[in-house]
């Protein structure tokens, strides 16, 4: 049964009902469709646009079927074009007249919108709640690997020493942005669009206030034509899902780096690895590179919806039904992604000493060699190039400059005394690094202390 007939004289093909409707997707904002029908209703009867009795009635109705969803007494059929039609002609069938006023002084254009904005904050809030776990995760190794020496990479070539707090806190603060963005966005599309109607309000005296209120929004928004034609919030959030799943990725990417044979940084733990149907050596880091991989369809989605609104006139148009399955994808791809990394991080193992031997290789103190020589007089940058002698030499002996004897050192520069080898020592390299910011462990322990009062003060 369509809520539409009435003009028409023949039945919809049914290839055109199949490729019209949406219910195989937008039921599951049926939560969504009648909390915002309550609240229509509710605001009717105060106005006086619907009596008491109906509005008792009308409510009931709904809150019945809603516990039927929920129970599955109640399925919900693919007869209908879409949720909003399901629950509406579910209503009718149950209650009979009562049911045939709810929709006065609404549309499906306005409704669909109210739903969508109403199921994108509930998943807003989720999204930030899984942030928080894995920023909590993140935290945990922070604060058992200050002094876990590491190399840091640039160009992923051995650079200068910092610790694994250093290097974990780096994904904090992207990770605390992403949140910011995520409740940006919530702030700025806190606006009800119900009350604007197919496109040009309603002649019902509404009182968009009220309904605003009773959904928790700010206020009603501004325009009705962009009320029903508004998708940025969707595009901003698919924006902002792009940027954590980049960080995912990254992060991932270093971790399948640090899980090879090669590194050996750290192991990821059995229960979140899989093994090979062919080479039974294997252990997989499968879990991280599915979180990389899945970054191009959360990509893809922005782009898609980006596209799919770029052309189209004001107001409502069908293309945009089409922000649905790729938002509902989208976001649910990461809040699996999320959830499994942090399951990921919460259980791997940091093998500390691999981590610190690689450290002490690779030259990573040459520019504290260098430092020490300006610190006693020498111009920096005929300290860069002693130290570049120094370099080879120990290329040359396969050593590293921690194992040059005192002579070696002075053969090369008569600067260089006994002190040189703290001065190059690992944790000298890292401690000296006090700036706020740096790795050392004076800085860190600032910076930890700002993030965790962020931590525990966020709601
Ligand atoms: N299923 C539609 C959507 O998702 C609901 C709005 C229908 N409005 C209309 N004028 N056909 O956009």
């Amino acid at each position: 049964m369509k809520l539409w007939g009435g003009r028409f004289t023949k039945e919809t093909n049914e290839l055109v009902h199949n490729f019209n409707a949406s219910i195989s997707f937008d039921q599951k904002f049926y939560q969504q469709d009648i909390r915002g029908s309550i609240a229509h209703v509710t605001m009717l009867a105060s106005q006086g646009i619907l009596s008491e009795e109906d509005k008792t009635t009308i409510i009931d109705g709904l809150t019945g079927i809603l516990k039927d969803i929920e129970d599955s007494t109640l399925a919900i059929s693919s007869d209908s074009e879409d949720i909003h039609s399901f629950v509406e002609q579910t209503l009718i069938e149950r209650v009979g007249d009562a049911g045939k006023r709810l929709h006065t002084g609404r549309s499906r254009n306005d409704q669909v919108a109210l739903d969508m904005k109403l199921y994108t904050r509930d998943e807003i809030v989720e999204l930030d709640r899984l942030l928080k776990e894995l920023l909590t995760s993140i935290m945990n190794v922070m604060k058992q690997h200050m002094e876990t020496f590491m190399p840091g990479f640039t160009h992923l070539q051995k650079a200068q020493p910092i610790t694994l707090a250093h290097h974990f806190g780096a994904y904090f603060e992207m990770f605390k942005r992403d949140r910011q963005r995520l409740s940006d966005i919530y702030k700025r599309m806190n606006y009800c669009p119900l009350g604007s109607g197919a496109l040009a309000g309603t002649t019902y005296p509404l009182d968009r206030e009220l309904t605003a209120s009773l959904l928790d929004f700010d206020g009603p928004t501004l325009n009705s034509m962009d009320s029903v034609a508004d998708r940025d919030y969707l595009i901003e959030l698919l924006s902002a899902l792009s940027t954590i799943m980049m960080h995912l990725s990254r992060f991932s990417e270093e971790i399948i780096i640090w899980n090879s044979n090669e590194y050996r940084f750290v192991e990821i733990d059995d229960s979140y690895s899989t093994g090979s149907s062919i080479m039974p050596q294997k252990k997989n880091p499968d879990i991280a590179e599915l979180v990389r991989g899945k970054t191009g369809r959360v990509y893809g989605a922005l782009m898609s919806l980006l596209t799919t609104m770029k052309g189209l006139p004001l107001a409502y148009n069908k293309d945009m039904q089409e922000d649905k399955e790729l938002s509902f994808d989208a976001i649910d791809t990461v809040k699996g992604c999320i959830r499994l990394f942090t399951g990921m991080i919460d259980t791997m193992k940091f093998n500390t000493a691999v981590m610190e031997t690689s450290a002490k290789t690779g030259f990573t103190n040459a520019t504290d060699a260098a430092d020490y020589l300006v610190n006693h007089g020498v111009p920096f940058r005929d300290a860069h190039g002693i130290v570049g002698q120094l370099v080879l030499y120990c290329i040359d002996k396969n050593i590293a400059l921690d194992d040059m004897t005192l002579d070696e050192f002075k053969a090369i520069s008569p600067v260089f005394e006994a002190d040189i080898y703290d001065a190059i020592s690992l944790k000298t390299c890292v401690e000296k690094r006090v700036t706020i910011g740096a790795p050392g462990m004076e800085a860190m322990q600032k910076v930890i202390a700002i993030n965790e009062k962020y931590l525990a003060s966020d709601s």
